[in-house]
């Protein structure tokens, strides 16, 4: 299989192992009890601090990461050149990018962080990725590394913009792609859509028919068999055969056995070419996505930038953020209504308005969990989930809640364990690192027994005196 190859690759391919872990801090809760999270921090950080209680567990994971448009002027559209990303790079791959395009760069930042997302990824989830030209194909390359090319499911095409820009040079951008890719295409399958009032209309009943609306399909096709090419009588006396080259669907027999059963239609005067009715109670339940979402379905940038500017007072903050029409579609087709929601490129928390809206509709408790790097996690991230649930201007609120986290310290300091970290965090750590499963903390009264593992076999964690002498063991 061909893989990409860019200046840092090799620093960065097993990077994701080598994160440390940091605790999460808790700040604030609002709305009471709540499994939702949102996180400020580099997502590098906080999708490591997620792995002991999330790993395996995300069933749709969306990201919006940075386009790499080389557009400075943009809020947020060049992060990779943000100081942050700047001083990691500098340890990671040893030099702050000055011989390094910003390709290498955009490419060096996104290979760990999409290692880590992929773990986090539940065996039936699945991973959507909204990119435009600019790094689309470097995307689609890593991906393919990464989740493996036998996973890649779709590059949906997202009409994100009606009105032509004529002062293009070239011509007029007015799509992004959504990269799809499932953690085991074998295992993950979208749901159908809801039918519209649209499709269903095209069904009638000209014959009244006990069985309800139907709509009508050819009865010829291309591949040819003498067995099925018969004439046909009509109602009205006329013989009929199929077109030249073609031949009828259905056996002699099976068509005889539907004209019995009043599922073949000759026109109102019994003259017409036949043809297959097909019942809308018959049809499946929903339809399939297809691959190419137009701005009607699920909203563009404008739609986008105008819910912003509604659910946040006034503000126009981004040049880009997402319709929630948009992210709601990728959860109609890839959740479930327990399922947890991760994006890890957050802004403005479009994915937390959508997984409120949709749990709204359909009476679902989806959880979602945003990280976002700048300071704007807590004043606008945040601050957009709790309007959308307290309402807004016209908008009656939604009802909700959510933790609000700090990425904070690393868990090991000099190889041993950061004695200011609560022994909580340390115990789910341990048994994460140890036995890589969700850690639940035990009933047993024992604060050194973490609990049961393969074989019923007890595992302890003994702190003695200092970290350094800290004594793991397994079994009494
Ligand atoms: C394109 S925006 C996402 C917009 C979002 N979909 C919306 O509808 O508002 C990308 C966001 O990712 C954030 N970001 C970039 N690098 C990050 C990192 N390493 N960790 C966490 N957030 C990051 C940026 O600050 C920015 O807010």
């Amino acid at each position: 299989m061909p893989t990409l190859n860019w200046i840092g690759k090799d620093k960065v391919v097993n990077h994701a192992a080598a994160v440390p872990f940091h605790v999460l801090e808790h700040k604030y809760n609002f709305g009471g009890e709540s499994e939702n999270k949102i996180i400020h921090g580099d997502n590098l950080l906080a999708l490591k601090s997620l792995l002991p209680e999330y790993e395996g567990r995300i069933k749709c994971i969306y990201i919006d990461p940075p386009y790499n448009t080389g557009n400075e002027g943009w809020i947020y559209n060049d992060k990779v050149n943000s100081p942050q990303i700047k001083k990691w790079l500098g340890e990671v791959v040893g030099r702050e990018g000055e011989d390094l395009s910003r390709h290498d760069k955009w490419l060096c930042m996104m290979y760990p962080r999409l290692k880590l997302l992929k773990k986090l990824l539940a065996d039936d989830g699945a991973i959507f990725i909204s990119i435009d030209d600019n790094e689309q194909a470097n995307l689609k390359l890593i991906c393919d590394e990464i989740f493996g090319a036998q996973n890649f499911v779709a590059n949906v095409i997202w009409e994100k913009k009606f009105s032509p820009q004529n002062d293009a040079r070239w011509l007029s951008d007015s799509h992004d792609f959504i990269l799809i890719y499932a953690k085991d295409k074998l295992k993950w399958r979208p749901n159908l859509l809801p039918r519209t009032a649209e499709m269903n209309a095209r069904y009638k009943n000209p014959d009244n028919d006990p069985r309800g609306a139907w709509t009508s399909g050819d009865i010829s096709v291309k591949t040819y068999s003498p067995n099925t090419d018969y004439p046909i009588t009509l109602p009205s006396g006329r013989v009929v055969n199929p077109p030249v080259g073609l031949c009828w669907r259905l056996s002699k027999e099976k068509f005889n056995e539907m004209v019995a059963d009043n599922r073949i239609w000759f026109g109102a005067n019994g003259n017409n070419v036949p043809r297959i009715k097909r019942f809308l109670s018959e049809v499946q339940g929903g339809s399939v996505s297809k691959t190419i979402w137009l701005r009607d379905e699920v909203g563009d940038n404008q739609d986008a930038k105008r819910e912003i500017k509604n659910s946040l007072s006034g503000a126009e903050i981004f040049a880009t953020p997402k319709p929630t029409r948009l992210i709601e579609k990728i959860l109609r087709l890839a959740t479930d209504k327990n399922s947890i929601v991760l994006d890890s490129f957050a802004g403005s928390g479009t994915t937390a308005h959508a997984v409120s809206n949709i749990n709204a509709q359909d009476g679902g408790n989806r959880k979602f969990i945003l990280v976002e790097m700048e300071d704007y996690a807590e004043t606008i991230t945040a601050e957009r989930v709790r309007r959308v649930i307290q309402g807004y201007g016209q908008v009656a609120g939604i009802s909700g809640s959510f933790d609000f986290y700090e990425v904070g310290e690393p868990l090991m300091i000099q190889g041993n364990l950061n004695e200011n970290i609560d022994i909580k965090k340390i115990h789910a750590y341990i048994w994460y690192t140890e036995t890589h499963t969700q850690y639940k903390k035990p009933s047993n009264g024992n604060p050194a027994y973490l609990g049961d593992f393969i074989n019923n076999t007890p595992f302890f964690f003994l702190p003695i005196a200092k970290s350094s002498e800290i004594v793991f063991n397994r079994g009494a």
